[in-house]
């Protein structure tokens, strides 16, 4: 279980000060499919990034599993990054690295040895659907066979929770439909948690069973997928689920 408790955070750019994130409290279960949506600027990357803390929060905690994580550092920090995997809207893969290559980076990080990281790296090309490509470069691939790289190699170290930062963004529809059925096949088969940040409600209809709606850094609420799409109390939700005219 993740939880953000009174999470706020402020940047600080030359003497500037801007909130980014204001009293997020919310808690994600174990087995969640925990959908983050919001518009442009709202703040969501800033609350992933928190998660696993590759921002530090100014206020507030981010517990999981009940212990307090905030504060980690070292070899503490590193540790807790590993049971957790992140995934980009621009995949983020090495250019000069094969596809296995780049599933196998995180196992070369740990020391791993060739053999084994290879036997992992292939296991996971399968489940993606992708051993073909193995000996390929990212540039050689579609955007959606990219993502599918990505998520492989978010898998590699066995994490319990993959955080997706607009994970389809840059994929057409059909493709999108087939990465958020993969990311719900992992969820099911494999008890993945995952966080998915979105700016496309149809994303949270898809695939989430829980959904916060964060706007000018606050959540706005919070609640079942189901509850808050059927009966959506915050303006910004009743906007991007179009129930508002585009120019009101
Ligand atoms: N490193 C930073 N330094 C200063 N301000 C930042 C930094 N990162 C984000 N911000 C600001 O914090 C606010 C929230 O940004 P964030 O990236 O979390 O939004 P977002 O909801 O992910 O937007 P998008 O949908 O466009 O990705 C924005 O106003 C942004 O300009
Ligand atoms: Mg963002």
């Amino acid at each position: 279980m993740i939880e953000l408790r009174n999470l706020s955070k402020t940047y600080s750019t030359r003497g500037v000060e801007h909130t980014a994130l204001e009293d997020v409290s919310l808690t994600i279960e174990d087995g969640d499919i925990f959908g983050i949506i919001g518009i442009s600027g709202a703040g969501k990357s800033t609350l992933v990034r928190c998660i696993n803390l590759l921002e530090k929060p100014t206020s507030g905690s981010v517990v999981i599993d009940g212990v307090d994580v905030t504060s980690f550092e070292g070899r503490q920090l590193s540790d807790l990054r590993a049971t957790i995997g992140m995934i980009f809207q621009d995949f983020n893969l090495f250019a000069q690295r094969t596809v296995l290559e780049n599933v196998t980076f995180p196992l070369e990080i740990r020391g791993d040895d060739r053999v084994d990281r290879e036997r992992r790296g292939m296991e996971l090309l399968d489940l993606v659907g992708l051993s073909a490509k193995a000996k390929q470069y990212p540039s050689q691939l579609s955007g959606g066979q990219q993502q599918r790289v990505s998520i492989a190699r978010a898998l590699a170290n066995h994490p319990r929770v993959i955080l997706c930062d607009e994970a389809t963004s840059a994929l057409d529809s059909l493709t999108t439909n087939s990465v958020l059925k993969l990311l719900r096949q992992i969820n099911r088969e494999m008890g993945v948690t995952m966080v998915v940040i979105t700016h496309e409600i149809g994303v949270v209809e898809k695939i989430c069973n829980r959904v916060a709606v964060i706007d000018g850094s606050r959540i706005v609420e919070q609640g079942s997928a189901a509850e808050v799409l059927e009966d959506p109390s915050a303006d910004v939700t009743r906007r991007l689920l179009g129930r508002v005219r585009w120019d009101a």
